[in-house]
């Protein structure tokens, strides 16, 4: 019985540690999931031993007591959390629960909602003016953040009062958050300031909240969306689909991914769909929430201690995990710059395990002030590389990092460029340069050649197969060699060939970006393709010929010269060109650039291009790209999870394409328009 004590006492207090470090001071030291974790072995030894349970504990009250900058207020109804369930089994039991409690009743609606990752929030209107805004605190006394919160564009001063009646008091609870984008833009310009550096988007929004000049906040990308009902008089709603519709005439963000469903098993097929979604969602969700639609119901129902019976969250796969880094090693990229990779103990985040993440340079090193021996917070939001965030425990070890001083795999001097990155002076003579320009040379906005993955070049590149892109145009007369070698079989070398083949036929600027000079992307590529309309006089430019080229500066223009006074590329030129069929332009062909006249719209998700990226190349081909759709809007390219924009272009007949389907318009526009 001692020990048991003692361990209640131990959980207790380092469960109210972590509170404190979340939500007082902004500075978790744990990943949400271990949170869970250990919140739950307290629930489940609270449920075993329930002559323990202390009022002080955290199952009993709900995030932190407030700190003392703001004055406080109570809620006129506590701010309660929410319970997880993280399976399909255990939402089943939820679902069961509220069968056995809600007696005669075999049916009723859910409604389903995304469970934003931000700072919850209570506003209360008066006589539809927003007259005070408090965070949760501990759920039962807020700290009054009117002051920020009315710096909030999506938050109304006054509710719209077009459609629905206004209420004397009216408190809404919901999430501020900041999206993706404006998170990723907030760091960056936080990185270049030298300011500090929010985790995530959730402890920037917190962080903003809580600034005591609400002139830093009014500079916070801040967004809201609507979640609950506190009190209303005035009116009455049955429902939350109800509350919900007025919310939306009352101008009051709400989220439109919101459903109501008849059925427990809509409601899986909810968080599926949700969580498949999740990626291109602009805001972070870490689950779905699902609550009885009727207000009646949820009465009946009632709570327990911090949570409704009535809600459940269907939690995701955290994409934070903490672990130990192990060691840093230097990666050569295609450019020569040498890229700093931590090894980590693996560590299972956002549902795949992960052994690696990326540094990007010395100057992130130095700003996470990372040694090998910390325990780290790792962070992998859906497909994108996985990266360190934040050191949350020193570690003791005696290996300091060392800045090489030469390529680790070529044995060259290793110089510092632009301040912050280490690049390796080996040039082409380097293999892993090499092998980078290779990789880039088969990729899909070059070559486009399909069955030369890394692996399979490193294999080749080890058997001298390959040295540099020219000899992909040999490696059918290496067969006997190749079908050979483990894993590669007669199929698998005639389909690469075949591939091979089909890729010869290349337009001058799609050769152009294959060729990897630094800093010619795309765009670049086709505005030297119209400039100059044959390789010859790319080949041959001076600097002063190239920075006539539109959007090419001095430093690109420098990089073409430099690139074409290679040795190594002056041999290898004119072995490709005798293998490849270019397709150079005219004059006349560039008189009249394709998309001249046309206005293009883009929205949604995009697939392949960035938005910035895409937006240049419609550019590069003589379109007019604008934001909003009209009359006038000659094409749409619509990504995933397009919106409005769609919607309108669908009412006014305009051409749509997907954003799968860019390539094929890029390469022949007039099959669309
Ligand atoms: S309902 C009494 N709905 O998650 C029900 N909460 O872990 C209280 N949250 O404190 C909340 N999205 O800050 C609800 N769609 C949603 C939500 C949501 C995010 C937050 C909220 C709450 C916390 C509980």
């Amino acid at each position: 019985m001692k020990d048991l004590l003692k361990k209640y006492e131990q959980l207790k207090e380092e469960i109210q540690l972590h509170n404190y470090n979340y939500h007082a001071l902004d500075d978790p030291k744990i990943s949400d999931s271990e949170y869970d974790k250990l919140f739950r072995s307290l629930l489940d030894l609270e449920e075993e031993n329930p002559q323990l349970v202390t009022p002080d504990s955290p199952t009993q009250r709900v995030g932190f007591s407030p700190i003392d900058e703001f004055e406080t207020f109570e809620h006129s109804v506590p701010m309660l959390s929410l319970a997880n369930v993280f399976s399909e089994k255990e939402f089943s039991d939820f679902n069961d629960r509220i069968l056995k409690r809600l007696v005669n009743i075999n049916d009723f609606e859910y409604f389903c909602e995304p469970k934003m990752d931000g700072a919850a929030v209570s506003l209360i209107y008066k006589n539809g003016i927003l007259e005070r805004a408090l965070t949760r605190g501990d759920g039962r006394v807020g700290e009054d953040i009117s002051q920020n919160v009315k710096t909030i564009r999506s938050i109304p001063q006054k509710l719209s009062s077009s459609e629905a009646n206004i209420p004397s008091l009216l408190v809404i609870r919901g999430e501020i958050f900041i999206s993706k984008e404006a998170f990723e833009k907030m760091n960056e310009k936080a990185k270049e300031n030298n300011e500090k550096v929010f985790a995530n988007p959730r402890n920037a929004a917190s962080g903003s909240l809580r600034q005591l000049d609400s002139k830093i906040t009014s500079s916070r990308p801040l967004s809201f969306i609507a979640h609950g009902l506190g009190e209303c008089e005035g009116i009455q709603f049955s429902s939350i689909s109800e509350f919900y519709d007025h919310l939306k005439a009352w101008k009051i963000p709400t989220s439109d991914l919101c459903k109501k469903v008849e059925t427990k098993d809509d409601c899986l097929k909810f968080h599926d769909k949700i969580l498949k979604e999740r990626e291109s969602i602009p805001y972070e969700i870490d689950g779905v929430v699902f609550k009885v639609n009727d207000y009646d119901l949820q009465k009946r129902l009632g709570f327990i201690s911090r949570a409704p019976r009535w809600a459940i969250a269907h939690k995701f796969p955290a994409e934070e995990a903490t672990t130990i880094l192990e060691d840093i090693e230097f990666q050569v990229g295609r450019t020569g710059i040498l890229t700093p990779v931590a090894r980590l103990q693996p560590v299972i985040v956002g549902g795949v395990t992960v052994k690696n993440a990326t540094l990007h340079n010395i100057d992130e090193i130095r700003r996470l002030g990372i040694d090998v021996g910390d325990r780290v917070i790792l962070r992998r939001a859906g497909d994108v590389i996985p990266k360190i965030v934040k050191v949350v425990e020193k570690g003791i070890s005696n290996k300091k990092l060392e800045i090489p001083k030469k390529c680790p795999s070529c044995d060259a001097d290793v110089i510092l460029v632009n301040t912050s990155d280490l690049k390796c002076s080996g040039g082409f003579n380097c293999d892993e340069i090499q092998k980078g320009q290779i990789v880039h040379f088969v990729s899909r906005k070059a070559f486009d050649i399909e069955g030369l993955g890394i692996e399979i070049i490193n294999t080749f590149f080890k058997q001298g197969f390959l040295k540099d892109p020219s000899d992909i145009f040999k490696l059918e007369n290496r067969k006997d060699e190749i079908v050979s070698l483990e894993g590669f079989g007669e199929k698998s070398f005639d389909n690469l060939i075949t591939s091979i083949k089909a890729s010869r036929n290349i337009s001058l600027h799609r050769f152009i970006y294959s060729l990897g000079i630094p800093e010619v992307g795309e765009s670049t590529a086709r505005n030297l393709e119209s400039h100059f309309e044959k390789f010859k006089g790319i080949f041959e430019a001076t600097y002063d010929e190239l920075i006539e080229v539109k959007d090419i500066g001095p430093k690109v223009a420098e990089n073409i010269i430099q690139f074409f006074q290679n040795p190594l590329i002056v041999e290898m030129v004119p072995k490709l060109l005798e293998e490849i069929a270019l397709q150079e332009l005219s004059k006349e062909d560039f008189k009249d650039m394709p998309l001249r006249g046309k206005q293009i719209v883009l929205t949604g998700k995009l697939e392949n291009y960035s938005r910035d990226e895409l937006k240049e190349i419609l550019i590069s081909m003589g379109a007019n790209v604008t934001s909003s759709v009209s009359s006038k809007t000659s094409l749409l390219i619509a990504g995933e999870k397009a919106g409005s924009k769609l919607k309108k272009a669908e009412s006014l007949g305009i051409d749509i394409i997907n954003s799968n389907q860019c390539e094929e318009f890029l390469n022949d526009t007039k099959k669309f328009l």
